[in-house]
């Protein structure tokens, strides 16, 4: 099996495993989550009727969503079954929710969308996947729909990559992690997660066609970012 396919297996099972410890940890670990996917969510137009979020997961960008679209059709698309499952509680009773299991570089669901949406998914993928997954994106978006992402990034420097450990560090220890946990969680991020710098997935954007491409907000490691059709 070659590295990247061994990779995308080691995500699938390490998700399908975690899904209670990553919704119990998720607010502490990231930097003003709640901020973040508020502010990706108010990207979406008004006028949307079709959203996709893309490695949806147990479904925390789709409450966002669902709170200023109550009846668009929304689908949640994800390769872990388990995450899935857990937004399927969450949203039961909700008939305008669809959920799909599949991978985000096969994506192909036959319809076209006003909206496409992810959260903390992407830096899953390699540079070359990110590209393809853009292009792929660009396909299925009606005119004028917009892509949004809220995601890791990498630091454009070495040196400013160190700088947003350091703070990242800081708001572990401030959220009450131990040194092992902390330790633990940017190890994690470290050996497990591909996320590229924020000018590279610009351009990436801008070279699958879309325009406005722009990052909406930042700090450090994470950012939202996106442009449209
Ligand atoms: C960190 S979780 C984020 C979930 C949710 N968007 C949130 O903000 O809580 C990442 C999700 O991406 C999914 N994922 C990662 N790589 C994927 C791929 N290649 N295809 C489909 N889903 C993928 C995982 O299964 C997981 O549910």
């Amino acid at each position: 099996m070659d590295a990247n396919k061994h990779m995308k297996k080691a995500v699938k099972s390490y998700f399908n495993r975690a899904v209670k410890a990553y919704h119990a940890k998720v607010k502490k670990i990231l930097i003003r989550y709640p901020e973040m996917l508020w502010i990706a969510a108010e990207e979406i137009p008004r006028r949307a009727k079709n959203i996709l979020d893309l490695g949806a997961g147990g479904g925390n960008f789709t409450t966002e969503v669902i709170k200023r679209f109550p009846k668009a059709k929304i689908t949640l698309f994800d390769f872990s079954k388990e995450m899935l499952d857990y937004a399927r509680k969450r949203f039961r009773g909700k008939r305008n929710i669809h959920y799909v299991e599949g991978d985000l570089l096969k994506l192909d669901l036959g319809e076209k969308y006003d909206a496409a949406v992810s959260s903390m998914a992407i830096h899953h993928l390699s540079t070359k996947e990110k590209g393809k997954l853009f292009r792929r994106i660009y396909a299925i978006l009606n005119k004028g729909g917009i892509f949004v992402n809220a995601d890791y990034v990498r630091g454009e420097t070495k040196s400013r990559d160190r700088d947003y450990d350091r703070h990242w560090i800081g708001h572990l220890k401030a959220q009450g992690l131990s040194r092992k946990a902390w330790r633990s969680v940017v190890r994690r991020h470290h050996h497990h997660d591909l996320p590229d710098r924020l000018s590279v997935q610009l351009d990436l954007l801008k070279r699958a066609g879309f325009k406005h491409v722009d990052c909406i907000w930042k700090i450090g490691h994470q950012a939202v970012f996106g442009g449209r059709k």
